[in-house]
């Protein structure tokens, strides 16, 4: 026997499905709610609004648990490849051993970029940000295959625009970094796995053979998976309302892009880093920073602190912080900045106030510390974010399309003038 939600308004009693999702999720549904009665919701920032169903990614932020189709992303950042979680993402199930080497080897064979894509990015000036260049950059790609623009075509050609994005992004954001540093660019070699071919763009130069580290190589295998989805999270719905309008995947993902550089979401692994910076130029006074972060007539948040899911603690940041450790140790880098975040985490997790609030370490409050040992420039944590988010974007966005969703079109509960007639200009 399904359970209703009644609704009781002037009187009058309504009845409301409620569904339950596999996990023993609860939400009422109120789609026929205005037809009905007239009213709508409102819930600004949808803190309690489900915009969809879906099978891409469980998380239950008071258990701190986190899967993608099934599988816990402990097992899947410790055991798999990358691009084996992009295949399980996109496609539902992991890839068997042929399955995996057919994506990896289009994948591959898809990584170069036309070379007129050259001519925009050294357009750009130098301390151009490489999320402005990310998110340019992925449109224009769409313009160089007008066959892509309608996102309801036969499944090939969806397959294949899917396959460019995931195989193209780690080209143009190597080549954004490159060209910030007004490097040579550097470009894809087939006999690079997706990883190495990636830091081998980042950091090769045309003089000198270019080695790996595997150490680097399985930490930014981590990072990216720890990376790749996050269920209805403030880009992935940017990315399916902007795909609900039935716009290209290319635009959508751009879209995607901008919503993730903000610093209340991907942008934050870029703004941990420069808070720690700021702490310890200021002597590491910690109680100092902590008091500022609590205090409501100063703008000043703990960065990588929070979550509106998580509540308890956020899945990967644990993860994040132990490879931390491994990595910095395997790579023998001091990076006074760590010592910095543990103390802050330790402090704020003794703060009645970060306790009260559910206020626990992000995804983003240790990512940038990894990033940092493996070279990677502060600018670019956030493109190295949207490079793990990538897959997860085109799973949401394929979702979407497949169950033929209308456009989101939100509705809104006008607070404005009401009706009053023009005055001509020479009256008023
Ligand atoms: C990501 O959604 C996702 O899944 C995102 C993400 C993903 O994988 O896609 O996980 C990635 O974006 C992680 C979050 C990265 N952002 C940051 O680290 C920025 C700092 N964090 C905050 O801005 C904040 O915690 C948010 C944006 C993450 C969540 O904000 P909410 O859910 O809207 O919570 P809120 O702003 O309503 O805060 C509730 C209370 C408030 O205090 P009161 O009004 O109750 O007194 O907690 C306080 C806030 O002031 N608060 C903080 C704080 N975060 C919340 N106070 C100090 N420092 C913080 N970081």
């Amino acid at each position: 026997m399904s359970e209703i939600a009644n609704i009781t308004l002037e009187g009058k009693t309504y009845e409301c499905p409620v569904i339950t999702g596999s996990e023993n999720e609860k939400a009422i549904d109120i789609s026929k709610l205005r037809a009905q009665t007239g009213y709508i919701t409102i819930d600004t920032g949808f803190k309690n609004t489900g915009s969809t169903k879906s099978g891409i990614t469980f998380l239950d932020g008071e258990k701190g648990i986190l899967r993608y189709r099934g599988y816990p992303i402990e097992q899947l950042a410790d055991q798999a490849e990358f691009l084996e979680v992009a295949y399980l993402l996109v496609y539902g199930n992991l890839p068997s051993k042929e399955e995996f080497l057919a994506f990896k080897e289009s994948i591959t064979h898809h990584t170069l970029v036309h070379e007129d894509m050259r001519q925009f990015l050294e357009a750009y000036p130098a301390k151009a940000h490489p999320m402005g260049i990310m998110a340019a950059s992925l449109c224009t790609l769409s313009t160089f295959y007008p066959e892509s623009q309608d996102p309801t075509r036969p499944t090939e050609a969806i397959d294949l625009t899917i396959h460019r994005l995931i195989a193209k992004t780690p080209t143009l954001a190597a080549w954004a970094y490159k060209n910030a540093m007004r490097h040579p660019l550097m470009y894809p070699l087939n006999k690079f796995d997706y990883c190495e071919n990636f830091l081998y763009m980042m950091f090769a130069n045309p003089s000198e053979k270019y080695y790996a580290d595997p150490v680097i190589v399985n930490a930014l295998n981590k990072l990216l998976i720890l990376h790749a989805d996050h269920e209805q999270n403030c880009s992935a719905s940017t990315v399916r309302i902007v795909g609900s309008s039935q716009a290209n995947l290319y635009a959508s993902i751009s879209a995607g892009v901008s919503a993730l550089w903000g610093p209340l979401h991907g942008g934050a692994n870029q703004a941990v880093i420069e808070m720690l910076e700021a702490i310890k130029n200021d002597g590491g006074k910690l109680d100092k920073w902590i008091q500022k972060a609590k205090d409501k007539n100063d703008p000043f948040r703990l960065m990588g602190f929070g979550h509106r899911v998580y509540k308890n603690f956020d899945p990967r940041a644990k993860i994040i912080k132990k490879a931390a450790d491994d990595v910095l140790n395997k790579l023998g880098v001091v990076d006074p900045v760590l010592d910095i975040a543990k103390q802050l985490e330790e402090v704020a997790l003794s703060d009645q106030y970060f306790v009260d609030r559910g206020l626990y370490p992000n995804v983003d409050f240790y990512s940038g510390i990894i990033y940092r040992a493996l070279g990677i420039p502060t600018e670019m944590f956030t493109v190295m974010f949207a490079l793990g988010r990538l897959p997860g974007w085109i799973a949401q966005w394929k979702e979407m399309m497949e169950e033929g969703q209308p456009i989101g079109r939100p509705r809104q509960v006008y607070t404005g003038e009401n009706e009053r007639d023009y005055i001509p200009l020479e009256k008023r």
